[in-house]
């Protein structure tokens, strides 16, 4: 298959693109590095041995996007393009529905055009928002908190709706819970922008000495040690997950949503214990107050997706957290370390 990938620079399209490779997809990287390194493509090329064709361009540029497609041989997008920052997405909301939805209104459009109708689109947990019952499952009705997470929604709805009006599309949505962990040889990761948002990324800043310690944001919620419990998922991991996918898609039409994740509920401080087994340091932390907008607990129920897509999660948390450390301690910088 020959597979565009959006926002393949990025974090987690970095490290689907090397599986879609390896997987033998011949794989195109669009990007337009608002968030991304240009030496993430470098290390990409050299992870894979391969000269990977990489466009750097706006998914809201239809002449550009124009220029792709005429290549030909296209058959699916596999699409991470997106701003992801919910804190941002408050404060600047046109940027987020600018980019997030009409951008990918442009792509469909495009794609459309070019008779491409196979997506698979990177939704969230996030649109589940605070649910009431745990594990989530995929019935569990909406409820968006911030204007990102309503981006993706919105993206959802649409999707519904174009394949409604035509039934040749064939529509994945993903909702991803906390994406975590990088790839095994060290090459590539996550590289966060300015000071980590999230949990850990920003213990390993701390463990690699960028940081000088974490706050635990709240230890007096209703949850056996008092913090916050998610769904940590390896991201390669979650990178299979859309190849399987996109298997799914090729023996059926229609617009299909599941939830990835590992179904495992994990607190802040079992995370914080379990990276200091995996980097043999201690981290420094403290007891801040609660964040504002935080739900307590979020985890998956993953049973959807492996019964329909036959995709089960293979790494565990100390997994994630040796390769986390392993990108982390060669790459204290990140892909500042290494020339573009
Ligand atoms: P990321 O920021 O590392 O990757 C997104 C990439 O898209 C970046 O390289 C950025 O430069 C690029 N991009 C953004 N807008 C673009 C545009 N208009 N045109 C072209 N390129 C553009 O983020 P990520 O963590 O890899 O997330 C990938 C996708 O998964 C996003 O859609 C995000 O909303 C979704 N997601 C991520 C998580 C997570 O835990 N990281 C969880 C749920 C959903
Ligand atoms: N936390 C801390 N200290 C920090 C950072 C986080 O204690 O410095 C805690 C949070 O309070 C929370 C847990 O660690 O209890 C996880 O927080 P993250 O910021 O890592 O992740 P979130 O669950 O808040 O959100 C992430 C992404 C969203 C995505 C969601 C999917 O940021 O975009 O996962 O479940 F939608």
């Amino acid at each position: 298959m020959k597979t565009l990938v959006t926002g393949g620079a990025g974090y987690i399209g970095s490290h689907t693109a090397i599986e879609l490779h390896d997987a033998g997809h011949e794989v195109v990287i669009l990007d337009n590095h608002s968030n991304s390194a240009r030496a993430a493509v470098t290390a990409l090329r050299s992870l894979t041995r391969h000269d990977l064709p990489f466009v750097e361009c706006d998914i809201r540029d239809a002449t550009a996007l124009d220029g792709v497609f005429s290549e030909g041989g296209f058959d699916a997008v596999v699409h991470f393009a997106a701003l992801k920052a919910v804190g941002e997405s408050t404060v600047e909301p046109l940027r987020y529905y600018d980019n997030n939805v009409a951008g990918t209104a442009r792509l469909l459009d495009r794609m459309a055009a070019h008779g491409i109708k196979t997506l698979v689109f990177s939704s969230s947990a996030a649109v589940y928002g605070n649910p009431a019952a745990m594990p989530i499952n995929e019935t569990c009705p909406p409820d968006p908190q911030s204007p990102y997470a309503r981006t993706k929604l919105i993206v959802e709805e649409l999707l519904r709706e174009l394949q409604a009006a035509d039934p040749d599309w064939r529509i994945s949505i993903l909702r991803y819970f906390n994406a975590v962990g990088a790839h095994a040889s060290g090459a590539i990761g996550e590289d966060p922008c300015g000071v980590p948002n999230n949990l850990l990324p920003f213990i390993a800043q701390v463990a690699v000495g960028r940081l000088e310690r974490l706050s635990v944001f709240g230890d007096d919620y209703p949850t056996p040690d008092g913090t916050g419990i998610r769904d940590y998922l390896h991201v390669i991991d979650l990178a299979q997950g859309h190849l399987k996918a996109l298997d799914y898609l090729g023996r059926n039409k229609g617009v299909f949503v599941h939830n990835l994740g590992t179904g495992k509920g994990r607190s802040v401080l079992d995370v914080v214990r379990a990276f200091e087994r995996a980097c043999g340091r201690s981290i420094p932390h403290r007891i801040a107050g609660r964040r504002a907008g935080d739900v307590v607990v979020s985890y998956a129920d993953p049973t959807k997706a492996r019964d329909e897509l036959g995709w089960t999660p293979k790494y565990d948390l100390a997994r994630i957290c040796t390769d986390l450390w392993r990108w982390q301690s060669t790459h204290p910088h990140g892909f500042g370390d290494q020339k573009a």
